[in-house]
């Protein structure tokens, strides 16, 4: 029988997209009909290749859970378009930027995933005026040149996994705001003061969240009070640093009892509790190219 900390286990999976093309047609027989279809409309053979690879990866950890062939897996889409197991009780999300992807899984809650390249030539500054909170912009501009495009990086992938778990999309972008410590990310849910140049629109409600608790208090902080659209409530959000050059992050609304970070290979080989899921990752130990982490 499964122990408790298996079935409050956030597994995720990062891995490289860019593989040999005898790897790439393998994982390919992974796909049904209308995923190969999809692939096969990029414009660019190669984000072609990338999105194979990264949806076969999907469906062999998801098949292996539940005892199912990778192509016969069913997936409905939220009203934004978040993917969901057609009749299954796991919870996934996948992300996908440049030459690696990362895939959650896990048993009970909802969760968002993001990875994405650092890119040279973006203006971050305009892009934090124009999508980040006025704190979240503050705090990108003080930062020294050489460290911006990263603390951009971070901030973004924090906002863009928070955004996946929730499911609603880009409206609620500025229900949540990004703080980025000494002690790693913490994620704030407020109706976020926007910068002077962003127009407001009228914001959707959040649900309530009854283990909800709020980290700062604003009376002792000597910031004004904030009018929240819901309770102040804190997600559990984990800064993931994979590779050079990309960041990373993972979203849950609660905080799960464990984490475990696994490197895919290049074959398709999986790791041992992926190929036998009643064993525990947490308590059978991390394989050698896993990392396993408390929250
Ligand atoms: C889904 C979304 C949130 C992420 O897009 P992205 O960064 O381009 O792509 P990612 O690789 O991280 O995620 C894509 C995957 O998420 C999943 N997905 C799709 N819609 C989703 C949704 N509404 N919620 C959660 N996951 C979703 C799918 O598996 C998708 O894979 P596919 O495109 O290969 O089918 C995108 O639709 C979006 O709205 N992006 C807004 C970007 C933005 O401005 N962010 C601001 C951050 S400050």
């Amino acid at each position: 029988m499964a122990s408790a900390g298996t079935l409050d286990t956030l597994e995720l999976y990062w891995f490289a997209l860019d593989l040999a093309p005898a790897a790439v047609a393998g994982l390919r027989g992974l796909l049904p009909a209308e995923e190969c279809a999809r692939a096969d409309r990029f414009l660019m053979p190669e984000h072609g290749r990338r999105f194979t690879v990264a949806h076969a990866r999907l469906r062999a950890l998801l098949a292996a859970r539940l005892h199912a062939a990778p192509r016969e897996l069913r997936f409905t889409h939220g009203p934004q378009g978040k993917p969901a197991l057609e009749g299954a009780p796991l919870h996934f999300n996948l992300s996908h930027s440049a030459g690696y992807g990362l895939i959650g899984i896990h048993p009970q809650r909802e969760l968002g995933v993001d990875i994405e390249i650092e890119r040279a030539q973006l203006d971050v500054l305009g892009l934090a005026r124009r999508f980040f909170t006025a704190r979240e912009a503050a705090w990108l501009a003080a930062l020294p040149d050489e460290a911006r495009r990263r603390g951009f990086s971070r901030l973004w992938t924090c906002k863009e996994a928070w955004l996946k778990a929730d499911g609603r999309g880009m409206a609620v972008l500025d229900h949540v705001e990004v703080e980025l410590g000494a002690g790693g990310a913490r994620l704030r849910m407020e109706a976020a003061r926007r910068c002077p140049e962003q127009s407001g629109h009228p914001l959707p409600p959040i649900e309530a969240r009854p283990q909800a608790t709020s980290g700062s208090d604003p009376a002792k902080s000597g910031e004004p009070p904030r009018t929240l659209a819901a309770p102040a409530q804190e997600w559990f959000v984990r800064e993931l640093d994979l590779t050079a050059g990309y960041a990373a992050a993972v979203v849950q609304a609660e905080p799960p009892a464990a984490v475990t970070v696994v490197r895919l290979g290049t074959e398709m080989e999986l790791p041992p509790a992926v190929l036998n899921p009643s064993a525990s990752l947490a308590a059978a130990g991390p394989p050698p190219s896993t990392t396993t982490s408390a929250p």
